[in-house]
């Protein structure tokens, strides 16, 4: 896939179309760990900023931010937000984005490209682009949600006496991919290839990217997200988004 066609075609729609992590965070935690690294003598990255959806919280609390996407489509939606101390870059952030090393970095659901390769690179230039002292917030979709998802519409339709072997493959439809992709989170969103992890996953993959994990927490989602019109009993435990608290790994 051309990762920089992809995401421009989308910049058009990307609000209606691409889920909001910010607005959907049911209990705020996004905000209670900004609150943790914020620092206004500190610089930050924003890694696959997208339209800039985390300015308002980034820009507050860093002197001085850079935000990073691969879409000139969505960097120029960003352009027109009113903040005086980001500066947008376009640039790849599998290869060599050529970034000064900063005190922190955001990186929400960008680590979620179709090849393991991909996803190792961009977290190794995380890592990379962290001074020693540095530290990462990483948003990366879980596997163990998704699949509690599809759980959960099982056991909905057996309440509603549909047994599973006759509810219509469609709704299976994330799990279509081969079987060793599955088995390495890349499953499907909206006929997407779309790598999930596991919590172990992390806390292997990491370490090998360069990456200390101090943290993985869930940033948690009401069912609206994952069901067009989720019944009133389907309450806790909600679906979920891993929050990797993480610093650069020291050599
Ligand atoms: C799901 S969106 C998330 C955007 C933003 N972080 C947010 O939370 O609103 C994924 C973003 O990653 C960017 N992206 C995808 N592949 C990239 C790459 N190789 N280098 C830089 N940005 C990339 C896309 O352009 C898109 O803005």
């Amino acid at each position: 896939m051309n990762a920089k066609k992809h995401w421009d075609d989308i910049a058009p729609s990307y609000n209606a179309e691409i889920f909001d992590v910010f607005n959907s965070d049911r209990k705020k935690i996004l905000n209670k760990y900004f609150n943790k690294y914020a620092n206004k003598k500190h610089s930050a990255i924003d890694f696959g900023c997208g339209n800039g959806k985390a300015f308002p919280y980034l820009a507050p609390r860093f002197k001085t931010i850079i935000g990073v996407d691969i879409s000139q489509g969505l960097l120029n939606q960003a352009k027109e937000l009113p903040y005086k101390n980001i500066v947008l870059k376009q640039a790849d952030l599998t290869r060599s984005a050529r970034l000064p090393q900063t005190d922190f970095i955001f990186c929400c659901n960008v680590a979620i490209l179709s090849t393991v390769e991909g996803n190792l690179a961009l977290l190794k230039n995380i890592s990379k682009a962290l001074k020693n002292s540095g530290s990462a917030l990483i948003v990366i979709p879980s596997l163990e949600s998704m699949i509690f998802s599809a759980w959960r519409m099982i056991d909905w339709y057996q309440k509603e006496k549909v047994k599973p072997e006759k509810i219509d493959r469609s709704e299976f439809s994330g799990f279509t991919n081969a079987q060793t992709d599955i088995l390495q989170g890349l499953v499907s969103i909206d006929g997407v290839t779309t790598k999930h992890y596991t919590s172990q996953e992390i806390e292997i993959i990491f370490p090998r990217c360069g990456l200390q994990v101090s943290v993985v927490d869930k940033i948690e989602y009401d069912w609206s997200s994952e069901f067009a019109s989720p019944p009133r009993w389907m309450t806790e435990p909600y679906p979920w988004d891993w929050l990797v608290s993480c610093s650069k790994l020291s050599s």
